[in-house]
């Protein structure tokens, strides 16, 4: 079995074109990483409080490891001494949840490289075991993570043929995009604004590539 993960930005867009450069390989085995805007997310969220990262779950990266991706928190449970709570009931910040969280997570990469002068890369490496160790043994019961996948099919409106980061759960070496979580206008806005972007970097690189 061949598993590819694509980290080298444009990831999500770079990764659609290995896929279709390779078509012998299942789209299924391809993913792109988001994993590291999902662990920064939770940090955030974390940080604000007051909790190790590992008390909080399912926070969601939709669309691309980019500026315009949507750091999502609407599904995502704080552990407030052994009681699963509502992310906005805890943080009770909503200003800041649908600010200044996600402006800081959208433009974590560029931070790095303006401090470090150079790309993450113990985050980075990170990100990549944390993804591949999902991959191999599965989420956690109840929890989701962040990957970038195929987009065809899918049933929260995003268009086909995209490599856009979706919610899923893995078992048995197999994701799945996790299915029914409510979308409210904010999300929708947002979701489609990445989505945007996706499809503009796929019909230049698809139009210059021909592939
Ligand atoms: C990151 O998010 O830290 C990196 O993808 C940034 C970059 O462009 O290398």
């Amino acid at each position: 079995m061949c598993l590819v993960l694509v980290v080298g930005n444009p990831a999500n867009t770079n990764c659609l074109i290995a896929a279709k450069s390779a078509p012998s390989i299942p789209k299924e085995n391809f993913s792109c990483l988001t994993r590291l805007d999902h662990n920064r997310a939770r940090s955030q969220v974390a940080i604000r409080c007051g909790v190790p990262a590992t008390h909080v779950r399912n926070v969601i990266i939709w669309g691309n490891h980019s500026s315009t991706q949507y750091p999502d928190v609407h599904h995502c449970l704080v552990n407030m001494s052994g009681s699963d709570l509502a992310c906005f009931d805890v943080v009770k910040d909503d200003a800041w949840l649908k600010g200044d969280f996600i402006t800081t997570v959208q433009q974590r990469g560029a931070a790095v490289i303006k401090a470090r002068k150079l790309s993450s890369a113990m985050s980075a490496a990170k990100a990549i075991c944390d993804h591949m160790r999902d991959i191999w043994s599965g989420t956690p019961e109840g929890e989701f993570t962040s990957m970038g996948v195929f987009s065809s099919g899918n049933s929260y409106g995003v268009p086909d043929d995209l490599i856009y980061s979706f919610p899923v759960q893995i078992k048995d070496k197999t994701w799945k995009i996790v299915e029914g979580l409510a979308i409210n206008d904010f999300s929708r806005t947002k979701m489609d604004a990445t989505a945007a972007e996706l499809i503009e970097e796929r019909d230049t690189a698809v139009a210059f590539l021909g592939v």
